[in-house]
Formats: structure tokens, sequence, C-alpha cells
């Protein structure tokens, strides 16, 4: 999908790197996950960490959360480093991640009120976020443990991750069987598919929720970033973050990331969006709108490394945060602090609160559809 995958792949070799160590293409081929004991949850109940490497992408997935716990990638010099924010242990998981790397449903962003009304029925989910359900409920697909299946197929390796939510988990109506699928390709693409199918009419919006920064977990700020999303419109919401219904031109305003812009540049505007979002927590209706296949929707840079993450989305919503609520109370992976701002997250996604706004895209699952929803990460240097 990209043509800056082949310099990863050369630049490795200039580096000196063997294939064999960045695991490339031919080294990993066929080459099956491998499994080890993460930690335990008080039940008993065993976490697993499963290790993939494929054309110069290396990540760590939990089976806590289907969790991202580490994605390591090179920078131009071919210098790895764990590019997503994670916890070492399954405890601070459990009791304090604010969906570091995690799947979300099974509504991902927030739904007003926690209520909607589907057929002529009204439906209270969980209200875990002031007044509004947030990203599934207290307790979401983010705690759940999945079953996870690891598959090599041609030149890709991945995960298969299972989890069934039965009929009125967190209040949502019907049993809904959910499979997500984690490739790393040849080309050390991250790609990830969502599929789900219910017994009876729900409402679904699957996403993921990588905290990014190019330079590396716990390197400190993410605002010399540059970012650029493919998007002339965003939802502006209320101060709950729910969209008001109105898709306003991002021209003029501090969301203006058609031309790739620096996220500190607007950062501090006194912008009433801004203040409402404690800077930028808020989703972009991408101008491709909804796209059988995954189509290019932003394009994340650190100029400082090199590091370049290329985003292709089937999705017609990307969530931007940045980062906002990290307080300086959670120590990372690699044993340091994360403050405001340290990462960013880019969620694709149906827009925010779709089940009561009648004009955005609807997130209405029915029985005998299936949900479809695919990703695609590109990484360069
Ligand atoms: C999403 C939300 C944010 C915040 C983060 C996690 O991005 O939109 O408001 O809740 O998740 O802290």
């Amino acid at each position: 999908m990209d043509m800056s995958r082949r310099t990863v792949i050369a630049g490795a070799a200039a580096a000196g790197i063997t294939a064999a160590t960045i695991g490339s293409a031919h080294a990993t081929r066929g080459r099956t996950p491998v499994k080890s004991l993460f930690g335990k949850l008080a039940d008993g109940t065993k976490v697993y960490s499963w290790s993939l490497a494929n054309g110069g992408t290396r990540m760590k997935v939990l089976s806590y959360g289907g969790v991202v716990q580490s994605l390591e990638i090179p920078d131009r010099r071919g210098h790895y480093a764990n590019v997503s924010l994670g916890f070492d242990n399954i405890e601070d998981y459990v009791a304090s991640s604010p969906y570091f790397g995690a799947l979300i449903g099974r509504y991902g962003n927030r739904i007003g009120k926690g209520q909607f009304t589907l057929d002529g029925k009204a439906y209270q989910v969980n209200v875990n976020d002031g007044a509004n359900s947030l990203h599934g409920g207290a307790k979401g697909f983010d705690k759940r443990v999945w079953d996870v299946e690891p598959f090599t197929k041609g030149s890709d390796v991945g995960l298969h991750l299972y989890y069934t939510s039965v009929d009125g988990e967190m209040g949502y109506p019907g049993t809904l069987k959910v499979k997500v699928t984690y490739t790393l390709t040849k080309y050390g693409d991250w790609r990830i598919d969502y599929a789900a199918t219910t017994d009876k009419a729900t409402v679904v919006n699957l996403t993921s929720h990588v905290y990014w920064n190019l330079a590396g977990e716990g390197s400190g700020t993410i605002e010399n970033h540059e970012l650029k999303i493919d998007a002339s419109r965003y939802t502006p919401v209320d101060s709950g973050l729910i969209p008001t219904g109105e898709l306003a031109p991002v021209a003029g305003t501090p969301f203006d990331f058609r031309r790739s812009k620096r996220i500190g540049e607007d950062l501090r505007e006194a912008h009433q969006q801004l203040l409402y979002g404690k800077g930028i927590d808020h989703n972009w209706v991408l101008d491709k709108g909804i796209s059988p296949r995954p189509e290019w929707i932003a394009t994340l840079k650190d100029p400082s490394s090199g590091r370049t993450l290329r985003m292709a989305s089937t999705e017609p919503g990307l969530q931007f945060y940045s980062g906002n609520f990290l307080d300086g109370t959670l120590v990372g992976t690699g044993g340091k602090v994360y403050r405001q701002g340290d990462a960013l997250c880019l969620e694709t996604q149906h827009f925010p609160d779709s089940p009561n706004k009648p004009s955005f895209p609807s997130t209405v699952l029915r029985p005998g559809q299936t949900y479809r929803s695919t990703t695609v990460h590109s990484f360069s240097r």
C-alpha cells in the first residue's frame, strides 16, 4: 500500500541490521506467534501475552482487552522504540488503564446519557463518564478476556481474537459475537479487521485505543509530531463531549489538519471546543466517507526520529484525542511517568452518539447482518 515500505527494509540493511533481527518478511514467513504468561486476574484467570513480528514491526498483544501492550518500529537509523503507551504488569491494566492499546466495544466513544431508542424500544446502557456512556460502559471489551488463536497465512502472521458479549451486557441488547483479527504483513503493516453478528437489533461501534508516541513511549510530548487528517469537517461537541449534531467546517479553526501540521501549533488557542475537550478530543468527518475498502485517512510523523504512521480505514470518522487526561499519575512500560500530551490516539469509528443522531451514518446491526470494519496502520521512516 505504501512505496515507503521498501525504504524500511532497505534502510535496515544499510544500517547493518540483519533480516533476522528486524523480522523481515523472509525471516518471519510462516513463524507462529509466541505465547507467554503475562499475569493473572484477581479471580485466577491467566492473561497471556502474544509476541508477533513481521516486516520490521514487532508487537505484543494481551488476551486481556486485546491490548497492544507494545509495538516496536525502527527509526531512520534502524533503532527500535516501543511507540505505544502501556504497562509492564496486568495489575495496572486492571486498576488504572485509560484504555491503553485496548479493543473498544460495544460502542466506541460516547452515547449521550447512555440512552437510545431502537425499533421503538428505549435502552439504558451503563453510564461511566459523567452523565454519559463511554467506550461501552464500566466493563467494556477493553476489560474482558478474549480467546486468542494465532495464525500464519502466506507471508502474514497474526491473531484472531474472539469475544461473545451476552444479551444485556452493559445494557446493550442482543448476544454479540465479535471476531477481531490483527495481521502483521510482510511490509510491517498492522491491519485490524473487525467482524460482529447479533441475534437482536443492537448498536455497534468497535475501535482500537492505541496511544501513539512515535519518538517512543515515555519520551515526552507529542506536540512536535506532525499530523494530517483528510477531513474538511468535524463534529463539534457540548461540554460533556456529546456532538451537537452539526458537521462544522475545519477551515479557519484549530481543527484544520488538511495540510500536515505540528500538533502543538494551535493546541493553546482559546477556542471553545478546545476548552470543552481540555485539548483535542474530537471526531473528524473523513472526506472519503464509509468505504468498502480501507482508504488513506491520516498521516502522523515524528520529525525527530523519522517514524511515520499512515492510516487507512473503511470507517467514516476518526477520533483524535491529544492525551489530555494523562496527568502524571501512571508509570508506563519503561518506568517513565506519562504526563498530559505524552501520546495521542487516532480512533477509527462511526461518529459519537450516532444512536441519537439520525443524520449520522447508522451504527445499528440487525440479525442476519455482519458488522465489518477494517483499519490499516502502515509504518515507514
Ligand atoms: C477517548 C475519549 C476521551 C478519553 C479517552 C481515554 O479518546 O474520547 O475523552 O476518555 O478516550 O481517557
